[in-house]
């Protein structure tokens, strides 16, 4: 199974200057939570963003660079090869940017989708979601508190059968 994670603004922004706009720490406990012990698929510029891999995750980074080398990951030069990689694993998760989740969306059978409900400047967007292909399986909303400065809501989405 291919699963995309992906954290959206109100008006699809995801990210900007090549990095995350907002820092809501228990978004990030989901992420942590769902993503470890499997395979991550991510773009070189999410990689570089990210600054290291991921512990406690296989790291798959997609580039065009036959050259490019980082300590610890697996680097590949198409999607289709990021997947191959993955085959074994139970759940594979695509995790960005923009690019590579335009290119994955036609592919994956779940979306783990965290709506913030804010809007954002941003140069990075998350593509159209039609939700006549998905159902909405799961929601929890969770409110602004001390550490979580804007409210948002975590979603899966299940591709209809
Ligand atoms: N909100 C979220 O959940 C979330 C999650 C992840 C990322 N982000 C944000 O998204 C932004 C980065 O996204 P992005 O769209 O700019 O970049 P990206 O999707 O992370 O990476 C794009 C790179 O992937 C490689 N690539 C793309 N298509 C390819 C293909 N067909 N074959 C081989 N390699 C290919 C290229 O690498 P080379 O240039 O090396 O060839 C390309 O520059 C950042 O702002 C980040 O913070 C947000």
């Amino acid at each position: 199974m291919i699963s995309i994670i992906v954290a959206v603004a109100e008006n699809n922004v995801i990210g900007k200057d090549n990095s995350l706009i907002w820092h809501l720490p228990r978004d990030l406990k989901h992420f942590k939570e769902t993503t470890s012990g499997h395979y991550i698929i991510m773009g070189r510029k999410t990689f570089e963003s990210n600054g290291r891999p991921l512990p406690n995750r296989t790291n798959v980074i997609i580039t065009r660079d036959k050259n490019y080398k980082a300590e610890g990951c697996i680097v590949v030069h198409s999607l289709e090869d990021a997947i191959k990689e993955a085959k074994e694993d139970s759940e594979a998760f695509i995790i960005g940017g923009g690019v590579i989740y335009e290119m994955a969306m036609p592919l994956v059978d779940r979306i783990y989708l965290t709506k913030i409900h804010h809007k954002f400047e941003g140069d990075t967007y998350f593509p159209e979601i039609n939700m006549d292909e998905w159902e909405v399986t799961e929601e929890r909303f969770f409110e602004i508190d001390e550490k979580n400065k804007y409210p948002f809501t975590i979603l899966t989405l299940d591709r209809k059968k």
